[in-house]
């Protein structure tokens, strides 16, 4: 008898889980991701709405989530000098025991986007999802991020590399402890090393207060445009903290709209 044929859903995911295994999840966009599904979330304010309400994806507008058909494969990165370097790190860590969250966490969540990308983007640590799936900001957070990068016309697959501080989730969601960051220091320094991006995107009071060894409030900080190492760095209040609280979601709209503006003059 004749195998079966797997379905194309099958079949992607079994792609995908076969690329985790090789410990190639990190640069991947994740099939659940697209442009179009998060487009319909994330709508600019205008002057005539509410800014608030339409910032956070409406869970029932959202369309469902789509396996990646066989088109999206062929748009995993080419292989790169950065990607094989960001692999090497990423092999270098993957078992890593520096701090105690190593024991505890079920996946190292060492980022995703495109080893290539001009933008970085840096968020605190991961949650339950991302722990689960060993990729940053899948979860509620994550979602409203792809919307909030798609509202400016970037694809969170091909535009930008997203990691976080810390790379294994800290228990109930805690804060990181400062040694958990400084555990992971080596990893992050090394990523941004490699990567090397035109700006630096840093997402609330964790990510800012490490990168720029800071205690100021995201109310001060991201009225100012820093520096890291020599690379613009820009500062913004975390997509969690736009869930607990809708008064973010204006001034977070105008740093995306300056963003776009400091990046498209880089380019030139
Ligand atoms: N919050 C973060 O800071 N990072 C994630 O990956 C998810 C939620």
């Amino acid at each position: 008898m004749g195998r079966r044929m797997k379905s194309l859903p099958a079949a992607a995911l079994e792609f995908f889980s076969q690329r985790k295994e090789l410990g190639e999840n990190d640069f991947f966009l994740s099939p659940a991701f697209s442009r179009s599904s998060f487009l319909s979330t994330f709508q600019p304010p205008s002057p005539d709405k509410p800014v608030g309400k339409r910032l956070i994806p409406s869970q029932t507008a959202r369309p469902p989530q789509k396996i990646a058909a066989p088109a999206a494969l062929a748009t995993a990165q080419p292989v790169s000098e950065k990607r094989e370097a960001l692999k090497q790190l990423f092999f270098g860590f993957r078992e890593c025991r520096r701090c105690a969250l190593g024991a505890t966490r079920i996946k190292l969540v060492f980022g995703s986007g495109n080893a290539q990308a001009q933008i970085m983007i840096i968020g605190e640590a991961p949650g339950a999802d991302e722990d689960q799936q060993g990729l940053p900001f899948v979860g509620k957070a994550g979602q409203l991020l792809t919307a909030m990068l798609a509202s400016i016309n970037l694809d969170r697959g091909t535009d930008v590399f997203i990691t976080n501080v810390v790379k294994c989730r800290p228990p109930q969601n805690r804060n990181p402890e400062t040694s958990e960051i400084v555990a992971c220091s080596e990893c992050l320094t090394k990523q941004i090393e490699i990567i090397r991006p035109k700006i630096i995107v840093l997402l609330g009071r964790i990510a800012a207060g490490t990168i720029l060894n800071s205690t100021e409030s995201i109310s001060k900080l991201r009225t100012r445009e820093h520096e890291y190492k020599g690379i613009p760095v820009m500062v913004t209040y975390h997509p969690a903290a736009l869930l607990r609280n809708p008064d973010y979601k204006k001034p977070t709209w105008e740093d995306l709209q300056k963003f776009r503006i400091i990046f498209d003059e880089l380019k030139e």
